[in-house]
């Protein structure tokens, strides 16, 4: 075990530290900067041609990535929902021949994710695997696989296959509302421009990285409170899992414009606020976090230099410039360090978490 966690005291570092990585392989051949096109090895266009509406179905962090392929898929122009797959077998929407269900899934052995695939392959969907491990169960009883290509991830909780998923499902959203719709309104060559960057924008966040002050700074707050919109709200789920997973400190995340609609009741000095800006109505975001701070809250922007929010905040994690598609999976290696640095300086057992598997095999 100590061997393979090489230089690093935690297999998470290890894996955060893997993303340029990790993220070189999952777009490795699968897209072309210049012609701006998407070409998976799998999955041929055929596949989608008759489908009407998507489903993506996950737990946890896959859920996460869930939600934000659902995002990038209708703003394809495709009909999709992400749905927790513990709730698939009570309150799935309508699904059909003519329904894809994309089952988001690391390790392709969750009970809850396979039941709902199982679920989805007896009312005549067409089923799709975006999974880590190739033989998982996923892989092998859905109709369609698409591998993430992370490499192993050890930690209980998930880091890099969650970059990797993300990236997959956007890739895909392309391919999927081409080839039903006949057209896709995502802007694919500026994204694949940027697809093209990813790795070498990660090695830059990661140099230069201010996480580990920042979980200094607010360590022993009372509540921490993570907020996005659009493809940020899903970031900011993940922000609050992954703190709450491995410091055991209460967490939460929300979608900013609902801070005002509850949340902001339980805003005060002692609960910083995470804000994510990923380049889509941030100056709505920007209004929502200046609420929090006029509650005395601490802010914490998550934002490229130069941003507007920079100067509202207390504190500033820093993002590279690159298309808003793609912003988000930058801003979540951000939480990701900030959440391993708080843990660590809480002295937890950053691998395996209390009362927590790296798979759950159980329903
Ligand atoms: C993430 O940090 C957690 N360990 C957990 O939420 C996990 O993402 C979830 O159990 C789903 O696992 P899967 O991707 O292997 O299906």
């Amino acid at each position: 075990e100590e061997t393979g966690k090489g230089e690093f005291d935690h297999y998470m570092l290890k894996e955060i530290t893997e993303q340029p990585t990790s993220i070189a392989q999952t777009i490795e051949g699968r897209y072309d900067p210049r012609r701006g096109s998407v070409s998976f090895d799998a999955c041929e266009p055929e596949t989608f041609a008759d489908i009407d509406r998507v489903v993506l179905a996950a737990c946890g962090t896959s859920y996460h990535a869930a939600l934000y392929g659902a995002i990038v898929l209708r703003r394809a122009g495709v009909d999709a929902d992400a749905i927790l797959a513990n709730e698939f077998g009570v309150s799935a929407p309508p699904i059909d021949d003519r329904t894809l269900v994309v089952a988001v899934t690391q390790s392709g052995e969750t009970a809850d994710t396979l039941g709902a695939l199982r679920a989805a392959s007896r009312a005549g969907a067409t089923t799709l695997a975006v999974t880590n491990v190739i033989g998982s169960s996923a892989a092998r009883e859905a109709d369609e696989q698409l591998f993430i290509r992370a490499g192993p991830e050890i930690g209980v909780a998930a880091t890099k296959t969650f970059s990797s998923q993300a990236i997959v499902l956007t890739l895909l959203a392309d391919r999927i509302a081409t080839a039903s719709t006949g057209s896709s309104s995502l802007p694919i060559d500026d994204i694949c421009a940027d697809v093209d960057r990813l790795p070498s924008l990660v090695e830059t966040l990661l140099n230069g990285s201010a996480a580990e002050s920042v979980a200094r700074r607010y360590r022993g707050e009372r509540a921490f409170f993570f907020i996005g919109r659009g493809l940020g709200y899903p970031v900011a789920l993940e922000g609050a899992l992954k703190f709450k997973e491995i410091t055991y400190e209460h967490a939460e995340g929300f979608a900013a414009g609902e801070l005002k609609h509850g949340p902001l009741a339980l805003v005060t000095p002692e609960t910083p606020v995470v804000a994510i800006f990923t380049g889509t109505e941030d100056e709505k975001t920007l209004k929502n976090a200046e609420e929090a701070a006029t509650r005395g809250a601490p802010i914490v922007a998550v934002c490229p230099g130069g941003h507007d929010a920079v100067s509202l905040a207390d504190a500033h994690l820093s993002i590279p410039d690159v298309h808003p598609m793609l912003s988000g999976l930058l801003a979540t290696v951000q939480l990701q360090l900030v959440s391993y640095h708080a843990a660590n300086l809480l002295d937890r057992e950053i691998d395996k978490p209390r009362n927590l598997a790296k798979s759950v095999t159980v329903e």
